[in-house]
């Protein structure tokens, strides 16, 4: 069964809103299957996002993530990985459908990079090569 990688960025963490986003997920009906609070250092923010190297956000975006305290989260379930997606909701929380995560608990904070509380592995590849990055022990 297939699984994603899930992070509350530290705008969520910071924010106290751990707890409602994973019982989002939880609810939804995925398996939470590993779970950890960490700090990012710049090399794995930038390993994390490596496909956005080069764009006019992507240092600001490295300066957000590694902002404070994340969570890194891996779920499991058949389709998680477009189920979560639909979940967080679209990447601009301003336009983000009301009833996601994003839609419901995020907003323009006129940032230079979006802040939107969460993240997912955005196909199989990508969960792999995620989930490799924080959790190398997972099988
Ligand atoms: P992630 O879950 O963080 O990967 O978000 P996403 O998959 O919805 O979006 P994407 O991977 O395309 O972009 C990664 C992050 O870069 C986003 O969450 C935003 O914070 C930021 N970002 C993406 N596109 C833009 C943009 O056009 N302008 C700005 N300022 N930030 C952007
Ligand atoms: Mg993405």
């Amino acid at each position: 069964t297939e699984r994603t990688l899930v992070l509350v960025k530290p705008d969520g963490v910071e924010r106290g809103l751990t707890g409602e986003v994973l019982r989002r997920i939880e609810a939804k009906g995925y398996r939470l299957v590993a779970l950890e609070l960490r700090q990012l250092d710049r090399e794995t923010a930038a390993r994390h996002y490596a496909e956005h190297e080069g764009k006019p956000f992507f240092e600001p975006l490295l300066e957000f993530i590694t902002s404070g305290p994340l969570v890194a989260a891996v779920f499991e379930g058949q389709r998680v990985i477009e189920g979560f997606r639909s979940i967080a909701g679209a990447t601009d929380p301003t336009v983000a459908a009301p009833g996601s995560i994003r839609g419901d608990l995020a907003r323009d904070w006129g940032r230079k990079v979006i802040a939107n509380i969460v993240h997912g592995s955005d196909s199989p590849e990508s969960a792999a090569r995620e989930i490799a990055i924080y959790f190398p022990g997972l099988a």
